[in-house]
């Protein structure tokens, strides 16, 4: 069984966001509440040999890209070593991560060491007091160290990510792009999503790729649409016309990109998801501990992908949110 992982749809899963933990140090309010939280004992999560197990049955699928993911995937232990083991596997092409940055200035050289290829790092706001309102936590100084730390041990292409909220994210959207343009990274807005922990999203406080970009436009110059090598990507790239480097949107809301999407989710506790909007999970960690053979465990991702609706239904009348916040899909 090599048959690659094509959904109902024709859409075929290449990439695999694996969640490795449902903790966080810092409580963003479009991911999480900040009351007190029930995390996951570790026992329920999945052991390092479980994950690779799973990746080296999926491999041979085509899944060749994968994604670390929390909650704060460097809260986990010896994260690197996990690094180490998956990209040893044959056919993963690509392992990337994304972090919210506060512990990566002390891990950045090990994760480069281990053979992390790429790394999203979350960076909301340049003010600390706008990052507090976000994050509720302290640490946009230990993010910046992060992100520097990160280019000094040699990552390239890294991303910054910032999550768009209407009311909070402008007086940010100039200082954040400049940042990002000074150091040659890509900086990429991302409109709020309904998977916020405290179930307050509201469509009002979606800040769409469009209104980012007439402000840009406006204090920096003109941007133009940029090709995209790869259309599974969920970011439309922007440049500046006269070089100097690109913005990226993404735009779930105002603009789905659903139809190519690639994507398959693993949370931590070891369900697959095929979206992260989906109803449904499909448990494999009740397989790896009760001796299934790898046939079964494959069969039980296919019936995963086999499942998946066209796309999320955001805009739908009858539209609902999962059960689940971003911190336990692993986002
Ligand atoms: P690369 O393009 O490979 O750099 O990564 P990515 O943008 O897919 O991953 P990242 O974890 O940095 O995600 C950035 C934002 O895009 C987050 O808000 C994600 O939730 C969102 N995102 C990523 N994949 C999907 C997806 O399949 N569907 C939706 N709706 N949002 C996604
Ligand atoms: N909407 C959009 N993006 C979100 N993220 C977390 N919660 C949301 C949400 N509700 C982003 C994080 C990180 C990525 C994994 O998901 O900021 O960049
Ligand atoms: Fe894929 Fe679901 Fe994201 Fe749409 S919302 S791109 S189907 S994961």
């Amino acid at each position: 069984d090599h048959e690659p992982l094509v959904d109902a749809f024709g859409r075929v899963h290449t990439s695999l966001r694996i969640s490795v933990t449902d903790r966080c140090n810092i409580r963003c309010f479009y991911c999480m509440p900040d009351t007190a939280l029930r995390f996951l004992p570790r026992s329920e999560i999945l052991t390092f040999e479980e994950i690779e197990r799973l990746v080296r049955i999926l491999a041979p699928l085509g899944v060749s890209k994968l994604r670390l993911t929390g909650g704060e995937p460097l809260l986990r232990a010896d994260l690197a070593g996990l690094v180490r083991r998956l990209s040893a596997i044959e056919g993963v092409a690509e392992v990337a991560m994304t972090t919210n940055g506060i512990l990566l200035a002390e891990q950045a050289a090990a994760l480069k060491a281990a053979g992390l290829s790429r790394l999203n790092i979350s960076l909301d706001a340049m003010t600390e007091a706008v990052f507090q309102k976000i994050s509720r936590r302290a640490g946009l100084d230990r993010v910046i160290a992060g992100i520097e730390k990160a280019r000094e041990v040699g990552f390239e292409n890294i991303r910054l990510n910032t999550v768009a909220i209407a009311g909070i994210t402008e007086p940010e959207i100039v200082p954040l792009v400049s940042f990002a343009r000074e150091r040659q990274m890509q900086l990429r807005f991302i409109e709020f999503m309904p998977l916020d922990g405290e179930e307050q999203w509201n469509s009002e406080q979606v800040l769409t790729g469009e209104e980012i970009r007439r402000t840009i436009t406006a204090a920096l110059g003109p941007l133009e649409p940029a090709a995209r090598g790869d259309a599974s990507q969920p970011a439309m790239d922007y440049r500046f016309t006269d070089g100097t480097g690109s913005v990226g949107f993404i735009n779930p809301v105002s603009h789905p990109f659903c139809g190519d999407c690639n994507r398959l989710r693993v949370t931590a506790e070891g369900k697959f998801r095929n979206c992260l909007f989906s109803m449904v999970e499909w448990d494999v960690r009740e397989l790896l501990r009760s001796g299934a053979a790898d046939q079964e465990i494959a069969a039980r991702v296919r019936d995963c992908v086999a499942a998946k609706k066209p796309g999320h239904g955001i805009d739908d009348p009858d539209f609902l949110r999962p059960a689940r916040a971003m911190y336990q899909i692993g986002g």
